[in-house]
């Protein structure tokens, strides 16, 4: 693990129910790191759940928020795993810090996978009560913001995470440098 880069974060990206926080937390623990997830910060800005503001402000309002809570979490003044909310990427300026931010790993999933992994009622109000119709297609709509901005892919679909915190540290020991880049 000698090659992961001191001084950078390794940011976890991809959609509800990939495992985001749970195998960020893993890879938190193995590198001594502090884990960060935009969700919590959202709700410690606000002190309010993420279901509260989507139900009261709206998606707009939401996304706002989440966008500050993505510069709070690139911002950690100690090297962290930065576990990204599945939205994020549909903000330019976030996709742009993120990358800047250190390595950026997407933890993919087939919609089936994702389904049988999130739970109806918690801080996902997008899903509603049928969430595999949903989360394919917000996955046909990010696919291709997700692509764009990891410099890994970890198909976590028949891993468990244990195993996909492993894949995230081996990855984290390849990347090449990549060059600051601006969102069009
Ligand atoms: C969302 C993902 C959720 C949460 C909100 C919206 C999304 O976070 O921010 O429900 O649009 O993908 P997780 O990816 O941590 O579940």
């Amino acid at each position: 693990m000698a090659a992961i880069v001191v001084g950078d974060h390794i940011v976890l990206i991809g959609m509800m129910g990939a495992g985001k926080t749970s195998v960020g937390r893993r890879v938190a623990e193995a590198l001594d790191r502090p884990l960060v997830d935009t969700d919590a910060l959202v709700e410690a800005r606000t002190g309010r759940t993420v279901r509260e503001i989507f139900e009261a402000d709206g998606e707009a309002a939401y996304r706002a928020i989440e966008a500050d809570a993505v510069a709070d979490a690139v911002d950690w003044p100690e090297p962290a795993v930065l576990a990204a909310a599945g939205g994020v990427v549909l903000y330019p300026a976030s996709r742009d810090r993120l990358h800047d931010a250190g390595t950026v790993v997407w933890l993919a999933a087939t919609p089936a996978t994702l389904a049988g992994r999130v739970r109806p009622g918690d801080h996902r109000p997008l899903l509603g009560t049928d969430p595999e119709p949903v989360l394919r297609r917000l996955l046909e709509e990010r696919h291709a913001l997700y692509e764009e901005l990891a410099d890994e892919v970890v198909v976590v679909d028949d891993l468990t995470t244990e195993q996909a915190a492993e894949c995230v540290l081996a990855a984290c020991d390849r990347p090449e440098p990549s060059a600051p880049r601006r969102s069009s």
